[in-house]
């Protein structure tokens, strides 16, 4: 046998991401590939791509710029690009970057072993959306210990189109995948160490995969046949959208006890007139009234939101609306972007905000939702919560873990081990972490 081949992936964009470049990983180990830290040492270098907002994309290219150099030195070197730029850009990337040797969109990664092969002496591209589960095509994972959490994407793709958005397009239709595989995979991540996991999808909520004995599941069935697994712990989901936040799904939060009080619910904006130009389907009022079912069910709680400040004939009055809304719900975190106008979608081509105005505007949001989410984390200071410990901290003998909150928990105690779930009592709130001590 030959010495293993070196492959470094870089991973860009959203959880989903993430969790695809594990799934690639495992499947190149079937090629005689092993991960390693640094693309100077690497036979293979795979960009794991986001096409969300003009910066991440053009990302891409600055990176790829650096390692020409490498290539340079390493002829045999393998540069691929996977992810959201590889399905939106193709045969472009190669173009605009001849150095690249591989181009794979998201729904063809179960066939990156055999791209892989031929890559080097041929330019291989697949931005096909093919009729099956690719998941299921992948190599199984080998059976490596893993840290105490994990995602697992449950849904792909997104039927939805906000006018601003490109997921539909790089991700395609919806799919969700059926439930006995996710189950049979949650049962693996747990006999592998993992305590927390993370249910991911582009609309994560509007799941509805094939039930073991037939029919469909929703994401709450499936909440609640994971709920029924020993050792795991904890259960998180994102993304959801307001308009399927379904009753059985509200009812899943106030009755299972391993399904964690945060929930991450983009609304976008506070303005009915740009909400419907965004085509997101639902106005403030109607989200609000979401909100208020889920704190009925779970009045502790935490939410989180994404905003977008500056969308195409965004006025100072849309803009206060968003602000009012953030007042109204009072979050414990959210994501706040600029619009970025993204080729092919319907407001790109829209009378934009003048970017001055915009950059204000993203400052005084910014700055409410700061208030907001020190105000949350403060409010936890003498409550005793459960914390999942992930890894040392930086001082000998102090853990570090996120609370069921998702706040991020310091506790200085010689005996703890990553994985531990343990209550602690919370004593003093810092910037960006919480302090605590053992309860
Ligand atoms: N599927 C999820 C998230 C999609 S992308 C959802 O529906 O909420 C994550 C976030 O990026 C979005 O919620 C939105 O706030 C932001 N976003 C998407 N397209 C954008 C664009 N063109 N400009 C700025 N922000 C954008
Ligand atoms: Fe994009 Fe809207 Fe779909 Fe979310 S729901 S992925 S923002 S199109
Ligand atoms: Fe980016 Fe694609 Fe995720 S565009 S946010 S990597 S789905």
């Amino acid at each position: 046998m030959g010495e293993a081949k070196k492959l470094y992936i870089k991973t860009y964009g959203c959880q989903m991401n993430v969790y695809d470049s594990e799934r690639m990983a495992e499947a190149l180990g079937g090629n005689g590939y092993v991960e390693v830290g640094s693309p100077e040492e690497a036979d293979m270098i795979l960009l794991n791509t986001c096409h969300i907002r003009e910066k991440a994309a053009e990302k891409v290219y600055s990176e790829l710029g650096r390692f020409r150099g490498l290539k340079a030195d390493k002829p045999g070197l393998k540069i691929g690009v996977a992810g959201c730029v590889a399905q939106a850009e193709g045969a472009e990337i190669m173009a605009r970057q001849p150095m690249v040797d591989l181009v794979v969109g998201p729904q063809s990664y179960h066939r990156l072993p055999e791209m892989e092969a031929r890559a080097g002496t041929e330019k291989v591209i697949d931005t096909d959306f093919p009729e099956e589960d690719k998941f299921a095509r992948l190599r199984e994972r080998p059976k490596a210990k893993r840290g105490p959490t994990a995602f697992l994407t449950v849904q792909e793709g997104c039927d939805k189109f906000c006018a601003f958005c490109v997921v539909p397009y790089t991700r395609g239709a919806e799919v969700s995948r059926p439930a006995a595989r996710i189950l049979h995979e949650a049962r693996d991540l747990v006999d592998r160490g993992v305590r927390e996991i993370t249910l991911l999808g582009q609309n994560v909520n509007a799941y509805h995969g094939a039930g073991p004995e037939g029919g469909d599941w929703t994401l709450a069935r499936l909440i609640r046949a994971l709920d029924r697994i020993d050792g795991l712990e904890r259960i998180r989901f994102t993304t959801s959208h307001p308009n399927d936040m379904g009753d059985d799904l509200i009812a899943a939060h106030a009755e299972c006890g391993k399904l964690m009080p945060y929930l991450h619910l983009p609304v976008q904006s506070g303005s009915d007139r740009i909400l419907k130009r965004m085509n997101r389907r639902h106005t403030a009022e109607s989200y609000m009234r979401v909100v208020e079912r889920i704190r009925a069910a779970r009045p502790d709680i935490l939410l989180s939101g994404d905003f977008i400040v500056g969308f195409p004939e965004e006025t100072e009055a849309d803009f206060r609306a968003t602000m009012e809304l953030i007042e109204a719900v009072n979050y414990g975190s959210a994501f706040t972007f600029k619009y970025s106008p993204r080729p092919g979608t319907p407001a790109a081509e829209r009378p934009q905000v003048d970017p001055a105005e915009a950059d204000e505007r993203l400052h005084r949001l910014q700055a409410l939702i700061l208030r907001q989410q020190q105000a949350a984390q403060d409010s936890m200071v003498g409550r005793t919560v459960g914390v999942l410990f992930e890894k040392p901290g930086r001082r000998p003998g102090q853990m570090v873990g996120k609370s069921d909150y998702l706040h991020s928990v310091f506790v200085d105690a010689q005996e703890l081990d990553a994985g531990d779930l343990r209550r602690v009592r919370i004593v003093s709130s810092g910037p960006n972490s919480l302090q605590g001590v053992l309860a």
